[in-house]
């Protein structure tokens, strides 16, 4: 491939945790165990590329209807993760971004998020975008309300809403659109992954479950 073929900004909506562990007649969560595995492969896969934003689906809003102790073990596999894996992703030059809304999130998880944030910031490589607790209904939502209370202070007026501002109230303002949204185990849906964003994307849906997503896969 050379590198005008590659696509800028790849999402993946990493899905098929919970069947790739029942499919061994194992507990769910050891899929999302497996499943956390998988990613720094994938992260190192697309650093071989000419990608240049890779953005992970970790956690929906919808997310947090799940029991409690599937929260719990996700929150950990992140935390664990970041703790891990951040010295790897300094070296490689990766600037890490979360795309979301983590207020719910355990202050621990949350103070981590932060500084890999801050840490990474001048970083100019891949940006790496987990997306935690994001819903693309939630980030409309949220951008509706910063353009509406910009209107109501006056600062801009109602005829300054175009597609330009209202992409830059978006979580994702700093990063272009992804061009190419990668979903794993079989599901031909887009739930709830950066529904303004997602516009013009190109969608291919792998029949793998993400624990066997791999990195000649990707
Ligand atoms: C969907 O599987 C996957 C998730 C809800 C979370 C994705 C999380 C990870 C891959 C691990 C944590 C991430 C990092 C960055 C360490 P599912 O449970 O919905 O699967 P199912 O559809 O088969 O039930």
């Amino acid at each position: 491939m050379t590198e005008s073929q590659w696509p800028r900004h790849v999402g993946i909506i990493m899905d098929g945790n919970g069947r790739w562990a029942q499919s061994r007649g194992w507990k769910r969560l050891q899929g999302h165990m497996q499943g956390a595995d998988k990613v720094i492969s994938i992260i190192e896969a697309v650093l071989e590329t000419e990608i240049k934003t890779l953005s992970l689906f970790c956690f929906s809003t919808e997310n947090w209807k799940r029991p409690i102790t599937e929260i719990q073990v996700l929150m950990d596999l992140m935390y664990k993760f970041l703790d891990k894996q951040l010295q790897r992703l300094i070296t490689n030059n990766v600037r890490v971004r979360v795309l979301g809304d983590m207020d719910k999130a355990p202050s621990l998880l949350r103070e981590k998020l932060k500084n890999c944030v801050e840490i990474t910031q001048t970083n100019n490589g891949l940006n790496l975008n987990f997306m935690m607790s994001y819903g693309g209904r939630d980030d409309i939502l949220q951008a509706t309300r910063k353009l509406s209370e910009k209107v109501l202070s006056g600062e801009i007026s109602i005829e300054d809403i175009n597609e330009n501002t209202f992409s830059k109230a978006l979580h994702t303002s700093e990063l272009d659109d992804p061009d190419l949204i990668i979903r794993t185990s079989g599901e031909f849906r887009i739930s709830n992954f950066m529904l303004w964003q997602a516009a013009y994307s190109e969608f291919y849906v792998s029949p793998k479950f993400w624990p066997d997503f791999t990195k000649k896969t990707f």
